[in-house]
């Protein structure tokens, strides 16, 4: 059994922790939950019968193989380099982070000394395949669309509190990944994810809308380059319990953690 812990406890880290569980994906023990919010730690650690911590400090030690962040991009530029620095590979859904060069060169300079491994989860998109090739091809120009309810964009530090329209579509934001991610940090993980793989976060535009009504949350991702052209459209669901999430970003990380234990996988 692979050791895991859990870096997170919210609604994310739930899902993942069920269907490690049930039997969904199989041959991880998870080991230890960390949560700043105590309750949390408790609750998801009696889904999964294991240890709540107090501290990053106390999960560490535990040495899972895999630590699993579902926090968000502020609290994982402040603690990563204390997981890879002790050799422990981490599964990152808070993509936002990367915007943040010098933090992302850091983190590739420690890992490379440490020898551990970050993952980034493909979160509520995909196409990284598709995305990485045509990079390596070269002159590859992106950008992104986003569509999500008001319910699940109200909050945002964009919008100082301000309430968006429950009848009126608006165009919210225009601007490039690295704005997004500072205006949107709860919204715009995947915009962040896009643009790392493909034309950079000052290259690649973001546009997003706030749409009175829509059940779910809607991505698309326009590609041009040497290699051609192409459009992928995610629409998602949100999860039960955040709007702002997308239940499929749960799933992409069971994905990660099937994938490490078959000898044939995509790429
Ligand atoms: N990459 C993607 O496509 C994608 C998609 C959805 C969500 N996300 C990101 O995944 C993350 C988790 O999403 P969620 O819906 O589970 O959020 P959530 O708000 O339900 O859970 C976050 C948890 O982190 C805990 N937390 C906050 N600060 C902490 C700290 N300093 N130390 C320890 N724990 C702390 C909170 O108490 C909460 O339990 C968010 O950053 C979200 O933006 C990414």
């Amino acid at each position: 059994m692979h050791k895991v812990g859990f870096w997170g406890c919210g609604n994310l880290a739930k899902i993942i922790a069920e269907k490690l569980s049930d039997g969904t994906v199989t041959g991880y023990q998870i080991v230890g939950a960390y949560d700043i919010d105590p309750d949390a730690a408790g609750k998801l650690s009696q889904i999964c019968g294991s240890k709540a911590c107090g501290s990053m400090d106390e999960l560490i030690e535990l040495m899972p193989e895999y630590i699993i962040e579902e926090v968000s991009p502020v609290v994982l530029k402040k603690e990563a380099f204390r997981i890879i620095r002790r050799g422990i590979n981490l599964i990152v859904l808070s993509c936002g982070a990367m915007a943040d060069d010098s933090f992302a060169s850091r983190l590739a300079e420690y890992a490379e000394k440490s020898k551990a491994k970050v993952y980034l989860a493909s979160g509520a998109i995909g196409g990284f395949d598709i995305m990485g090739a045509a990079r390596l091809m070269g002159n590859l120009k992106a950008s992104v669309i986003n569509e999500k309810s008001p319910e699940a964009l109200n909050g945002a530090p964009y919008l100082k509190g301000r309430l968006l329209d429950k009848e009126k579509e608006e165009l919210l934001f225009y601007g490039t990944a690295r704005e997004a991610i500072d205006f949107f940090p709860q919204n715009l993980n995947v915009a962040v994810a896009a643009a790392t793989a493909t034309s950079g976060v000052d290259n690649t535009s973001v546009c997003l809308k706030s749409v009175p009504g829509m059940a779910l949350n809607t991505h698309i991702i326009e590609l041009e380059g040497n290699f051609g052209n192409a459009s992928l459209k995610i629409s998602s669901y949100p999860s039960a319990n955040n709007a702002k999430s997308s239940e499929i970003a749960a799933w992409s990380v069971l994905y990660i953690l099937w994938k490490l234990r078959r000898s044939i996988v995509f790429y």
